[in-house]
């Protein structure tokens, strides 16, 4: 009986480890007839079945963790469809944002006087050209005439600011198509002082409108280290 058990699990342990060597290694046994061998074998085979049962037993367990895993990601997929969708949605708005920012019209300049000195007093009421140009995006203002063409419909916001002696007055205009829209000036002092003075506004401009700043007949200005500066830019077309 025992024989036939030692037989029986050194086949099985054969057919497991080492089918191709079964056969011989039965033979092998069955012509020993040490019954310590025979035992010795027999525990060694117990072990290895009880490993290899283990084992089975935890890649059983493992199986169903795994399933269990890949239900949990599948719910976390379908979960996380709306998201994605909402991702998708936002990307194609932002997108749509940069094409339409992109044919955006920009327009933007500042400009010094550009001289280091006054001019005037002048006889007549003088256009003045602020030539030391900093920068003019959409290049709509002109620095040989000192005009400020709107490209197109909007909201446009402009700033005038000046530094002067006070012996002779300073009366600067913005205007818009030759009408005055807003000032700043000063008048003349007995003892001549430095003054300087500015102003700021928003303008809903037409397509082709025009702004310059303009110098009123017997008034000066001056400018030096840009501190006489004409500025202006687009808020929004409209
Ligand atoms: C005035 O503007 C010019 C040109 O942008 C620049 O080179 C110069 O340094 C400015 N002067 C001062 C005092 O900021």
């Amino acid at each position: 009986m025992r024989v036939t058990i030692a037989v029986l699990l050194l086949l099985y342990k054969c057919l497991i480890f080492a089918p191709n060597a079964a056969t011989e290694l039965v033979a092998s046994e069955l012509s020993t007839k040490d019954d310590n061998l025979l035992e010795n074998k027999i525990k060694e085979l117990t072990s290895a079945l009880k490993i290899f049962t283990d084992l089975l037993q935890e890649l059983g367990a493992t199986k169903k963790k795994l399933q269990a895993t890949e239900m949990r990601l599948n719910a976390l997929e379908t979960s996380q469809q709306p998201l994605m969708s909402r991702l998708a949605n936002s990307e194609a708005q932002i997108d749509k944002i940069k094409m339409e920012n992109k044919d955006r019209p920009k327009v933007a300049f500042s400009a010094a006087l550009g001289i280091n000195g006054f001019i005037g007093p002048v006889n007549a009421d003088s256009t003045l050209v602020y030539k030391n140009v900093f920068m003019n995006v959409g290049n709509a203002y002109q620095q040989t005439t000192g005009i400020f063409t709107a490209p197109v419909r909007g909201v446009y916001y402009f700033s005038f600011f000046y530094h002067c002696s006070t012996k002779y007055e300073t009366w600067l205009y913005l205007y818009r198509n030759g009408k005055k829209e807003a000032e700043a000036g000063q008048h003349n002092t007995q003892h001549a002082m430095a003054a300087n003075g500015g102003n700021g506004l928003t303008l809903l401009l037409e397509k082709g409108d025009q702004v310059y700043m303009v110098l009123q007949k017997d008034s000066w200005i001056w400018d030096g280290d840009n501190v006489t500066v004409f500025s202006g830019f687009l808020i929004d077309a409209m």
